[in-house]
Order: structure tokens, then sequence, then C-alpha cells
């Protein structure tokens, strides 16, 4: 910990050396958490990231959050403390193919989830988060029909939710699509006065029992507000540690994961593969950077705009 607390103290002094925010999601580990400027779900964080007057954006999340804030605010170096730190529901759709399924439905309006890689989205009309995903569907004129894409299960409760009916890319999330119902609802037997909350991304089933469905933040705003006080929280484990920091009286419990899993719980060991050391070392050397062609950038803003505007 004193190392932990030493590299956390030079990453403040490099920051403000270099001009720099540090942008985080809340799947990040607590110890980056902890010195990062702004934390939030991938709607806020693109907000921050086209405001910021800082010279460089440290992005702690994943890669596709990092590409969006660049094209957001392509003047600003953004850095990512792994490259690698991909998203297997951006990586379930890949461009070819998508691009042949767009062909087959030249008139479909194609709103694409953000967790897609830059290239998607130069192929999308519309992007949008699960914070703003209903208000986007339902800003579609009717008589017009869409293409979802990448995430089956949000497209899904959005189909449900909007009484729209989608054509759905078959893409999904490792994570989410780990929990287990089955001993999530022994879980819930133990613990009858508990809350199920989901995100979107988990599976039907899944969601069907949950008593809210909602984005990182509106999972964190529910329990915030809620006068209950156990929580059954099925997401990527690492939100608990911003949750449990907001109702240090309230119960939270993660949603267990099916037994093959690496975890008992679920982490997205993509979130994961930043470290504080990596994210040291990122500001440091400048590297590793987020560059793209200013032609991708410019096809690539005009959808994720729209999304702004509109919400
Ligand atoms: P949020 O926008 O809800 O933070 O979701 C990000 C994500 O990657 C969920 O897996
Ligand atoms: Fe992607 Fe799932 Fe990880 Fe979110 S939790 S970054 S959707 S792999």
């Amino acid at each position: 910990t004193d190392r932990k607390l030493n590299l956390q103290e030079q990453v403040k002094k490099l920051k403000k050396e270099k001009n720099a925010v540090i942008l985080a999601h809340y799947y990040q580990e607590p110890e980056i958490q902890e010195i990062a400027d702004f934390i939030g779900d991938s709607l806020e964080l693109a907000r921050k990231a086209a405001e910021t007057e800082a010279e460089i954006i440290v992005f702690a999340g994943v890669h596709f959050m990092a590409e969006t804030a660049k094209i957001l605010n392509p003047s600003k170096r953004v850095l990512l403390p792994d490259l690698k730190a991909g998203c297997s529901l951006a990586d379930s759709c890949p461009p070819e193919a998508f691009r042949k399924l767009k062909e087959q439905y030249p008139d479909h309006v194609v709103v694409t989830y953000i967790n897609c890689s830059a290239e998607i989205k130069t192929l999308s009309d519309i992007v949008c988060t699960s914070s703003n995903a209903e208000k986007i569907i339902n800003s579609i004129s009717k008589d017009k029909e869409i293409i979802f894409a990448p995430d089956k299960n949000l497209g899904s409760y959005l189909m449900k939710k909007t009484g729209r009916k989608m054509l759905l890319w078959d893409g999904a999330c490792l994570v989410h699509e780990a929990f287990s119902l089955d001993k999530l609802l022994e879980l819930y037997k133990e613990h009858p006065s508990a809350m199920i909350i989901a995100h979107p991304e988990s599976e039907e089933h899944i969601l069907k029992v949950a008593n809210y469905i909602g984005s990182t933040s509106g999972m964190l705003n529910f329990v915030r507000n809620s006068e209950h006080d156990k929580f059954i929280v099925a997401t990527e484990a690492g939100i608990l540690h911003q949750m449990q920091k907001d109702v240090p009286n309230k119960t939270l419990i993660p949603a267990p994961a099916k037994e093959d899993n690496t975890c008992a719980c679920s982490e997205c060991a993509f979130m994961k593969m930043n470290t504080l050391q990596k994210l040291y070392n990122c500001l440091k050397n400048e590297d590793p950077e987020i560059l793209l062609e200013e032609a991708l950038m410019e096809k690539a803003h005009l959808p994720i705009k729209r999304m702004l505007e509109l919400s």
C-alpha cells in the first residue's frame, strides 16, 4: 500500500505538470477510481471528454471509450493505459459483416450502442448509450425501420420498452451474459428483502426478475435514492466500490456468475487490464496513445454528435 500511495501521488503530480485529466469508468480498479478527476458512465465520460480543456486525457476505461473521447476532442492527446483493453461486445461486431447487413437494408436507420469500434460508428446514423437508448429510439420517426447493433440483450429490452420492432445484431457482452439465473434466485431466497438491479446488457431472464434496469450511473442513483437497504447488483463488480462509498450503511451483494466463470462474481477482464502502474507509465511516457485517421474521426463524429444533441 505504500507503493500504491506513492504511485498515486506521482500520478497526481504528473497530471498537474502535464495538464492532464483522468477520466475513469466505474468498472476500473478502486485505486484508479481514487485518483480520477471524474468517474462516470459511458455517456457522462463522453461529455466530459468533449468539454475538457486539459491537454491530455488519460482514459481509464476500455478502447472504444478512449476512441470516442478522441473523436469528440481530436486536438487533445488521448492515452489508454493498455491498448489491449478491448470489449467483447465491440468485438462481436466486425465492420465487414456489419457493412453487408446494412447494405441489405439500405432504408433502415442504423442505431449503434456506443460499445462498438469507430469504424462501426462510421456506418451508424445515431449512437446511444444505456442511459439514453430509449430516448434515442423514441426520437426516430415511427415510419422508419431500425437496425440495432451490437448488443442483442439491450436491443430486445429496448424493443419491449419502446414497442418498436428492430433488426438486432447478434452481439453480447461476455461479462453480463455470465450471470446465473438459478444462483441469482437462490441468493434472492436468502435475501428476500433485496432489490435486484441489473444492467440492460444482461440476458432477458435476468432483466425479467430485476426491480431496476439501468446504466451504471442509473444503478448508482437508484441505490442512493431508494428506501431499501439491500441490493443484488447484476453488473460488473467494480461498481460496488463507488456504490458502497455512496451508501455505507446499505448491503450490496454482487450477482453470482455461472459455475464455469473464472470468478464468483463478474469482472470485466478488459477493464481490469488497466492497472495503476500502467496508468502511471502511460502518463509519464505519453504512450500508448489513441491515434485515428482524420477522415474516420470526422465520419464517426456525426452519429455521436447527434446522440449528444438529443440527450
Ligand atoms: P455504462 O454506460 O452503463 O457505464 O456501461 C458501460 C459498459 O461497458 C457496460 O458494460
Ligand atoms: Fe465490454 Fe462487457 Fe467489459 Fe462493458 S463489461 S467493457 S460491455 S466486455
